[in-house]
């Protein structure tokens, strides 16, 4: 126990007759020290006994006291290094928020530059392939198909890494239009089975019988539609793929299924963040960046849709869909079946 000085000066000037602990639990924290009595009588039993309530009550009374100052003294030192805490880490945001700033700006700014040569190397391969500079001898033909190919690859690249520099700066702008799904699928489906018919898989695709009208920036959900065939035809080896397109309920459900390599279940939830390819995927298939489904889910979600993933698992085939709403109210149709 320490001596307070006043408390030691106090009891060397006047001699205390009784001395009372002050005790928490088996702790000392101080005594009470009581002089003679005014009516100079000497302290009996019962004396003694309600000194020692009295003192139990006042060691409470200080220990109580002693933590709330120590609780208050903490909670100051507490606010103060919070506030030091988040005015470090406003700082650390606001640089990493302006290093984010210039990567994006980098990648905006070199894709851009990546493009223009790439779409007129993309023109004059080209132009080579279908024979406009003289026919070529199939060896040839068949290396420059590579190029083409390798070509198309970077371009598609490119698209990505802009689309991504687009959406995270807010500057991606979509075209709303009135337009038929029906339209956009099929003519992906013809694009893209050129590259089933290589890989010797089948694309099968029977179109709805009506037009299926959404509210959509074309281009946009051409580029979603395609990423998720080729991917079905890339990643699959025997079989094929299977695309379907129909009405449900006021939604516009469009489904590409294959019979390929499947995906593991901890893959699944996965598959949409950015540079995600599953684990097994850059052994059967080295190219590509994991970007497509991430790009697809932002497009999708900006047409106020929903893209999913299934799979029973690794070899087991897969199937991707997505849904956006429908047009409320349809274009009316004629006895033909035309729209007027
Ligand atoms: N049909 C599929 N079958 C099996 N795995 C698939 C299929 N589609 C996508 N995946 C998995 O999802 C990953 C992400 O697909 P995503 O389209 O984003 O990227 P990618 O095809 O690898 O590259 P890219 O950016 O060129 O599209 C793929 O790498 C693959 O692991
Ligand atoms: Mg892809």
């Amino acid at each position: 126990m320490v001596w307070n000085p006043v408390a030691r000066e106090y009891l060397l000037a006047n001699i205390p007759r009784v001395l009372v602990p002050l005790n928490v639990k088996d702790k000392a924290i101080g005594v009470i020290a009581f002089g003679a009595k005014e009516s100079g009588d000497i302290y009996n039993q019962e004396d003694i006994e309600v000194l020692k309530v009295i003192s139990s009550q006042v060691a409470i009374a200080l220990e109580n006291a002693t933590l709330y100052e120590q609780t208050k003294k903490f909670n100051i030192k507490l606010t103060k290094e919070v506030s030091r805490a988040t005015a470090d880490l406003q700082q650390a945001n606001t640089e990493l928020r302006k290093l984010d700033e210039a990567k994006s700006e980098f990648i905006s700014i070199a894709s851009h530059q990546l493009r223009t040569p790439l779409t007129v190397i993309k023109g004059y391969v080209s132009m080579m392939l279908e024979g406009s500079f003289g026919k070529l001898a199939p060896t040839v033909d068949e290396n420059l198909y590579k190029v083409y190919e390798s070509n198309e690859r970077l371009i598609h690249l490119v698209e990505n890494l802009l689309n991504i520099s687009r959406i995270e700066s807010g500057r991606l702008q979509f075209n709303f239009a009135k337009e038929d799904l029906t339209d956009t699928v099929a003519s992906v489906v013809e694009e893209l089975s050129h590259t089933s018919e290589m890989k010797k898989i089948y694309l099968k695709y029977s179109p709805p019988k009506e037009q299926i009208m959404v509210d959509m920036d074309e281009e946009k959900i051409r580029q979603v539609v395609i990423n998720l065939i080729d991917n079905a035809i890339k990643y699959t080896k025997k079989g094929g793929v299977t695309v379907s397109l129909q009405k449900q309920a006021d939604k516009a459900y469009f489904c590409v299924s294959d019979s390929g390599m499947g995906i593991a279940e901890k893959d699944l939830p996965n598959l949409f963040k950015k540079f995600s390819r599953g684990k097994d995927t850059s052994i059967v298939h080295t190219e590509g960046t994991g970007l497509g489904l991430f790009v697809g889910k932002m497009m999708i979600e900006a047409h106020k849709g929903k893209i999913w993933a299934e799979s029973k698992g690794t070899a087991q085939g897969s199937k991707f869909c997505f849904t956006i709403p429908l047009i409320n109210k349809q274009p009316p149709k004629t006895l033909e079946g035309k729209v007027v």
